[in-house]
């Protein structure tokens, strides 16, 4: 008897450990990244989703969406005839987070939005178990623009026409991303707010976070008119001022240039001096945040159980957002 209930508390033990659906064996998680070309998504978010889960005794499936919201969603209906106990959605299209919202509810299986938030407003109100892991987007855009004043006031010979104002190129990334959209507006704000005249010679018209694409869009301002008056380039993440810096050494140019993201490669440009500073995009935390939420999501138990997230107070109750942090010359090993 003694021996069969120590066999007992042992497989108890062990389920507990594997966090257990109240139904039956370990928690399954249904993800997907939007488009595993993506630096930051594919570099660190996504090995940290599957080495997490590893910990925690979890099981997940990460597919590919490829830059295609029609292909979520049919993947979505997949994980979801399959029966998986939670939804872990990286959307492609924000503006669609109604329709993943809905098949979600639908199936009544709780749902962990990560990196693109919703953009339609009051979507995440129209369903119970659904709740969004990311960032306060215009915060990396607040600190990237504090830092790129800061050098800018302490570089006299960066205004190379003397005007006194800023003559800027910026790499956008995704339009209605909601990251690439509030970055664009505070990293510029942040001169304004200090004092100093901006002028916008440019504003990368593509469509994706792309390295390529920010390399094509660069060495094609390099050979415009304006080339010799480009003074400051803003790039909203890191994979886009890789391409850049790319194009600017290709051309021998040497301008300012700034990041998001702190890949390891823009620690190491930073290093070598090519790029002037980026912003920590914690993906690491915000992988590890997606997970906690999902398996006590799965669980039927409060997604913040056993953790130390805190939904935002804020805007709304059901986010949780990872902070940015300030990466310039004087501190980038201490992130290496
Ligand atoms: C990152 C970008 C990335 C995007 C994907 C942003 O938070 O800074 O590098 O391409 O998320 O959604
Ligand atoms: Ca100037």
């Amino acid at each position: 008897m003694k021996k069969v209930l120590t066999f007992v508390t042992v497989l108890l033990f062990v389920f507990a450990l594997a966090g257990c659906t109240s139904d039956d064996g370990v928690v399954t998680i249904g993800a997907n990244i939007y488009t595993f070309n993506d630096n930051f998504m594919n570099g660190v978010v996504r090995p940290e989703l599957e080495s997490y889960a590893q910990e925690l005794g979890v099981e997940i499936d990460i597919v590919d969406s490829e830059g295609s919201q029609a292909t979520l969603n049919n993947q979505v209906d997949t994980f979801i005839s399959k029966g998986v106990d939670v939804l872990v959605i990286n959307l492609v299209d924000p503006a669609a987070a109604g329709t993943i919202i809905d098949k979600a509810k639908d199936a009544d299986i709780p749902l962990i939005l990560f990196n693109k938030e919703a953009t339609v407003s009051g979507v995440m109100d129209t369903y119970d178990k659904v709740w969004y892991v990311g960032t306060d987007s215009a915060e990396a855009g607040i600190i990237q623009g504090e830092m790129m004043v800061a050098d800018w006031q302490a570089n006299a010979d960066w205004d190379l026409n003397g005007d006194g104002k800023v003559q800027y190129v910026l790499l956008k990334g995704e339009p209605g991303h909601p990251d690439a959209e509030a970055r664009t507006v505070e990293a510029v704000k942040a001169f304004t707010d200090a004092g100093i005249e901006v002028e916008e010679l440019a504003i990368q018209p593509s469509t994706t976070w792309s390295t390529t694409e920010a390399g094509d869009t660069m060495a094609a301002w390099l050979t415009t008119a304006y080339a010799d008056e480009i003074e400051l380039v803003i790039s909203n993440n890191d994979g886009m001022a890789f391409g850049a810096i790319q194009a600017m050494t290709n051309a021998s140019y040497d301008i300012p240039i700034y990041g998001v993201d702190a890949l390891e490669e823009a620690l190491a440009k930073i290093g070598t001096g090519d790029l002037n500073g980026t912003v920590l995009n914690d993906g690491v935390n915000q992988a590890r945040a997606t997970l906690d939420l999902a398996v006590n999501a799965a669980n039927g138990v409060d997604v913040l159980d056993g953790t130390d997230w805190v939904l935002d107070s804020e805007t709304e109750t059901k986010a949780v957002r990872v902070s940015y942090v300030a990466v310039t010359a004087d501190n980038y090993e201490d992130f290496q």
